[in-house]
């Protein structure tokens, strides 16, 4: 059965598909800030020697590299194709595979992989998206499998936390405001992901969340 779409939920496919398309030949310019979380992230993950890895949102598709660099079996899926283009034509990997699909309602089988990420790109979906989003990631990924999350934070004290919510508003889209003030752990734990290690990057304006998948 298709599932009916919000109004808010329309609005968010056409603006993703349109913005990307226009974002995708920039992209990697755009977000060479967060280059030097993408090893970290790996690091951080720490997943068994051999693992199936799955990338959601993967974009341009460099934290797919990281992972595949490393010599995971990697596979980085994505709504835009304009943004797998550039990440196909940057490929080096014969480990790392990318392919068009929606993380709300991936083709894979339950349990295919034993880690699932996501980076920086939770923050740019309405919450309605991001439940559907988690929810795949669970199911798809294998019992006591790892779920990462990276995204954007807050830092700790008063003037940064209020000059980086400034800042990054300016150019993300309105979903980022509702992202920020959400209580992401809650979320988590509707979701059955049990988060059992963070770290802090970009100097406090971004998170990576460690889960463990505790569905039953
Ligand atoms: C800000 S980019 C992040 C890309 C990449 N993960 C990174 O860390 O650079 C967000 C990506 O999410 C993708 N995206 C948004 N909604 C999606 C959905 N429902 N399914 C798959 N990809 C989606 C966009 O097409 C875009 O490539």
């Amino acid at each position: 059965m298709v599932e009916k779409l919000t109004d808010e939920e329309r609005e968010y496919y056409l603006l993703v598909r349109k913005a990307f398309t226009i974002l995708a030949p920039f992209y990697d310019t755009v977000a060479a800030p967060f280059s030097g979380v993408r090893d970290r992230v790996v690091n951080f993950t720490d997943a068994q020697k051999g693992s199936r890895i799955l990338d959601i949102a993967t974009g341009t598709g460099q934290q797919a590299f990281a992972f595949a660099k490393k010599g995971y079996e990697v596979i980085g899926i994505d709504l835009s194709e304009a943004m797998l283009d550039v990440a196909k034509k940057k490929n080096k990997f014969k480990n790392a595979k990318f392919e068009v699909a929606d993380a709300t309602n991936l083709l894979f089988e339950d349990n295919s992989f034993d880690v699932s990420s996501i980076s920086f790109a939770l923050h740019d979906m309405p919450l309605s998206i991001r439940e559907k989003v988690l929810k795949e990631m669970v199911r798809v990924t294998r019992p006591e499998g790892i779920i990462v999350i990276v995204d954007y934070d807050l830092p700790k004290n008063r003037i940064g936390k209020f000059l980086i919510y400034h800042f990054i508003a300016l150019f993300e889209a309105e979903y980022y405001k509702n992202f920020i003030k959400s209580d992401f752990e809650a979320l988590f734990n509707k979701n059955r992901i049990e988060i059992i290690e963070k770290d802090t990057v970009l100097h406090g304006a971004g998170i990576i969340l460690k889960g463990i998948n505790n569905k039953l």
